[in-house]
């Protein structure tokens, strides 16, 4: 998938998942199980592609079934020592041994999915410990909220990647006798760490924290010029106090990491391992895979050759009508409207055949499983981000005499549930966008 640096340099590369690596949560609506397994097929082809040493299941993946989840991960090396689903256990720690470094794996849950029993975590983590014996690195997969791992860890562990919680640390988080990596959710990124030994060494030393934590002060310091500004302008007392507390709170902050500082600095001098850590955007800018092209392409044919489901094939009656019924009484609006990319948002997705695919219709698409359609197979009507998207379902304003009863000017939250900052790239600025969508030129 990715051409990474490890791999140019024909290093050993290890890959491991943390689990919700089919679906993020712990329910899934049974119109959507389908497409959601052909999905998950995907990704265990492109696992056969390109490898997988070591995996744990999150509630989101179990969401598709626990035999449909045994089925499809029968040939990968799933761990999770603490984690009973009726018959169903897996192991909990397994070792790697590549290129002379052996890495050992240890898989814990602590999210309890569906149906499933967890046993405690931390006993499970130390077991692994043990069980692992002598190997160069331990490697915590686990699989829960991630402000609790410090909890359930083992002064052997060296690394702990997260699964559960969607943080993606640019800058992994010390946990004191290990460190904490996360890279995100939906795919998006990928995380990779260069670990670098060093002959006689325990313990890792972030190479990059000096840095990352430099940087971490500047912002504060910028943020506490901002604070004693707002002081010095307060003109009431509950103002003043208000902004007292943040410089007191910026200060606390520098101080603290002006301490991890000290720490990194003095840690340069003694012998530690050291590593890198980097979260690369896995979009467009890298070039296909041919192999894993190919298996995309056909998933994708998969998803329109499906059944639809059993849901009735066109859209719930009311409250959403849909924009051809508005253009009647507001043509001016209607044709400023048109011209719009709103107005072809579900043919940007058709183009590309991701129509038919239920993570992209809601946004390119009007009132998408609020009262309109609910599958990407009933869309009729309600193709592309219509009038309704922005000012609510219409059907009340049609019943009203005096033609009220319809949001106006829509909320700046109403862009936002689909300019969400993940998966609109990011660009969305209100200010600069709404003068877009405005049916009439500004005076
Ligand atoms: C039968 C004619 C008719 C239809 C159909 C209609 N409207 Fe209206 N709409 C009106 C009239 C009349 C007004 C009030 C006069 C005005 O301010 O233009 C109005 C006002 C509005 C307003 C401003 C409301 C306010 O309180 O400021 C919005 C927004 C609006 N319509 C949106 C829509 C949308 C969206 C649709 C389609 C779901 C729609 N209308 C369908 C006749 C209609
Ligand atoms: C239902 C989801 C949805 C809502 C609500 C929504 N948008 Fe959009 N918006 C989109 C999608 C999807 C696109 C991209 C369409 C395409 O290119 O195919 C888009 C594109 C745009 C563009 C074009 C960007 C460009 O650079 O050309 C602007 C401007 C915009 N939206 C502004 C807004 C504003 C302002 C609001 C709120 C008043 C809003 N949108 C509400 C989904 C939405
Ligand atoms: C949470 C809402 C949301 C979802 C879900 C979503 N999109 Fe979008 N998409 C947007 C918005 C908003 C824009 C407009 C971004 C802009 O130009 O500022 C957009 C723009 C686009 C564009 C235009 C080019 C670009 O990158 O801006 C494409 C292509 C696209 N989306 C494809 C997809 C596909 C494929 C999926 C499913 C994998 C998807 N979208 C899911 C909200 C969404
Ligand atoms: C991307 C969001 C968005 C979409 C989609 C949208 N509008 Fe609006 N609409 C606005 C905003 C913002 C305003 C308030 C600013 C203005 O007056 O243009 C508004 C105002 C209005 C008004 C009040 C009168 C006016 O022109 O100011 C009417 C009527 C209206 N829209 C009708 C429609 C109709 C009909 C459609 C579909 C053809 C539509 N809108 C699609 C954002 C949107």
């Amino acid at each position: 998938m990715l051409d990474s640096r490890a791999e140019r340099d024909g290093l050993p590369t290890f890959i491991v998942d943390a689990g919700d690596l089919f679906w993020k949560a712990s329910s899934l609506p049974s119109q959507d199980l389908p497409q959601r397994e052909l999905k998950a097929e995907l990704i265990v082809d492109a696992f056969a592609v390109h490898g997988v040493d070591a995996m744990t299941p999150g509630d989101g993946d179990l969401a598709l079934g626990v035999e449909t989840y045994r089925e499809l991960t029968g040939g990968l090396p799933v761990l999770a020592g603490n984690l009973t689903c009726g018959e169903a256990t897996w192991p909990l720690t397994r070792s790697v041994e590549k290129g002379g470094r052996t890495v050992g794996f240890i898989g814990v849950v602590s999210e309890k999915p569906k149906g499933c029993e967890v046993s405690a975590p931390a006993d499970a983590v130390a077991a692994g410990v043990a069980e692992l014996g002598e190997v160069d690195v331990v490697v915590l997969l686990s699989h829960g909220t991630a402000s609790k791992d410090a909890e359930i860890l083992h002064p052997d562990v060296d690394f702990v990647v997260n699964g559960h919680s969607r943080q993606s640390y640019n800058s992994p988080r010390d946990l004191g006798s290990a460190w904490h990596l996360g890279a995100g959710s939906r795919g998006k990124k990928l995380g990779i760490v260069e670990l670098v030994f060093t002959e006689g060494a325990t313990g890792w030393a972030d190479d990059q924290r000096t840095v990352a934590l430099q940087e971490d002060r500047e912002k504060l310091v910028e943020r506490l010029e901002v604070a004693v500004g707002q002081v010095a302008d307060a003109t009431t007392d509950i103002d003043k106090e208000r902004f007292g507390t943040r410089v007191a709170y910026y200060e606390g902050e520098i101080g603290r990491v002006d301490e991890q500082l000290a720490e990194a600095r003095s840690a340069g001098d003694s012998k530690l391992n050291s590593f890198q850590n980097q979260l690369v955007d896995l979009d467009a800018k890298h070039d296909g895979h041919a192999a894993t092209d190919a298996l995309v392409e056909a998933t994708l044919t998969a998803i329109s050759g499906l059944e639809a489901p059993d849901v009735a094939s066109s859209p719930p009656e009311g409250p959403f009508l849909g924009s051809e019924t508005c253009r009647s009484c507001h043509t001016a609006q209607y044709d400023q409207w048109k011209s719009t990319r709103h107005a072809s948002a579900y043919d940007t997705l058709a183009k590309d055949k991701r129509h038919l695919d239920a993570d992209c219709v809601s946004c390119h698409t009007t009132g998408y499983g609020m009262g309109g359609p609910s599958h990407p197979s009933q869309v009729g009507q309600f193709k592309n981000v219509g009038c309704e998207s922005c000012h609510g379902p219409g059907e009340e304003h049609l019943g009203d005499a005096e033609h009220k009863k319809i949001m106006n000017p829509p909320a700046k939250a109403v862009c936002t549930g689909c300019h969400d900052g993940d998966r609109d790239g990011g660009r969305f600025v209100y200010e600069d966008y709404v003068l877009k969508v405005q049916h009439t030129a500004p005076e």
